[in-house]
């Protein structure tokens, strides 16, 4: 198997922890690191069974620049991605073969590979932690990460979860805002998977599918906004424009009936209430890529016109990904805001190992827990222009596993 994630007891977990180390850590966070996931000890009472996995369901990135050319290739064959049609066994090769070294470039820009399985790996780890403590019923709670495109592949981990023993699974999106192409593809990857390996059903699933405005994720949103405008001064700062930015997608799936552009929406409303609307604001999409039309207006776009029109006090806020990525790092860092060469343009920190997420992350872990494992009704209702077989079957798998699971 390639990959062994978090083989069976949570103390073969590595312990980096970059900014939750560096602060006060809580009691009872200090005594679970040095615990066993079944120590009497510590305050939660372990379910009689073996507990519940959580699943941090991601796209993932490359950890180093050779594993680019993998990961293109895993995109471009993903139909609830990148549909290109029947022929899309040979245009998928073909088009991230050409697209490897200029991607293989991008990633040396930004340290030779993508952060997102660290963070993730720290989130899910942080936030089980936090779980056996505010959820006891359900321990112990463990990691896992399954991502769609890069190592940890959806596939190693739901194998590694059968033969750890798993009965208990929930599947947890790390797309705040639902999408069919991001996570509707991890779900459909899950259900053919399940299919495959698990065809007695030995794993329950429920499905965390979207969590754009809880109170944590706005929270900790306003607070990285608020710190980044506290760099201007006091005399700017109610002039600073906050331009969110989420990666965009093709004008043909927004017309699909695509729901994420609303809840990207709902989660900038949120931030804005939080913040009282003391600043003008747009929501703004990047990541463009092709000659087909796809939603806009474009962050990069939008920089450089308000730069145009003299306003140079322009803060850039990563809406839709929960960790640095080459999107952050690489497009917003570098070429947007490196291009634009102007000290106002700057961008808030990504969520990363804020505690403010890690108990975000939790506390809607626990809520789902505590309310059955039930999704929300988005999850069942298909898009209105839908012709995918893949999405009506993991739809009826889900819904059937959430009684189920909702049994156990
Ligand atoms: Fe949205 Fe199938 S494309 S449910």
């Amino acid at each position: 198997m390639a990959s062994l994630l978090f083989p069976t007891g949570r103390t073969a977990l590595p312990r980096a922890s970059a900014r939750l180390s560096s602060l006060a850590r809580p009691s009872y966070l200090s005594r679970r690191f040095l615990a066993t996931a079944s120590d009497p000890n510590d305050g939660s009472t372990s379910s009689s069974n073996n507990g519940t996995a959580i699943v941090m369901l991601n796209m993932g990135g490359p950890g180093t620049t050779d594993e680019v050319g993998d990961f293109l290739s895993r995109l471009f064959m993903d139909k609830d991605l990148i549909p290109l049609g029947p022929l899309q066994k040979y245009l998928g090769p073909l088009i991230s073969r050409r697209r490897t070294p200029k991607i293989q470039h991008q990633y040396s820009e930004i340290g030779g590979g993508s952060p997102i399985r660290k963070w993730t790996e720290l989130q899910a780890r942080e936030a089980c932690n936090l779980l056996d403590h505010i959820h006891p019923s359900t321990a112990p709670h463990t990691p896992y990460v399954a991502f769609r495109y890069a190592s940890p592949l959806t596939e190693d981990t739901v194998r590694q979860m059968l033969s750890d023993g798993v009965t208990r699974a929930v599947a947890f999106t790390q797309y705040p805002q639902y999408s069919c192409s991001t996570t509707g593809s991890s779900l459909n990857e899950v259900w053919r998977l399940a299919k495959k390996y698990d065809p007695t059903n030995q794993i329950k699933w429920s499905v965390i599918d979207r969590w754009p405005t809880h109170p944590g994720l706005v929270e900790v949103f306003a607070r990285h906004i608020e710190e980044s405008l506290a760099t201007y001064s006091p005399s700017e700062r109610e002039e600073v424009v906050l331009l969110f930015s989420a990666h965009s997608l093709p004008m043909s799936v927004v017309n699909r009936g695509d729901p994420y552009p609303a809840e990207v929406a709902a989660t900038v409303w949120a931030v804005m209430q939080r913040l009282k609307f003391k600043n003008p604001y747009r929501l703004v999409w990047q990541s463009q890529v092709g000659p087909s039309a796809w939603l806009g207006a474009q962050t990069a776009t939008t920089v450089e016109e308000y730069v145009k029109k003299g306003q140079t006090n322009l803060l850039l806020i990563p809406i839709a990904f929960t960790s640095d990525h080459i999107e952050t790092l690489y497009e917003l860092d570098l070429e947007i805001i490196g291009d634009a060469k102007q000290p106002g343009i700057k961008r808030a920190e990504s969520l990363n190992g804020d505690p403010i997420f890690i108990r975000a992350l939790a506390d809607i872990a626990k809520n789902h827990l505590e309310n059955a494992g039930r999704s929300t009704p988005q999850l069942y209702l298909r898009c209105p222009k839908c012709t995918s077989e893949r999405c009506r079957e993991q739809k009826a798998f889900f819904r059937q596993q959430q009684t189920e699971a909702a049994a156990t």
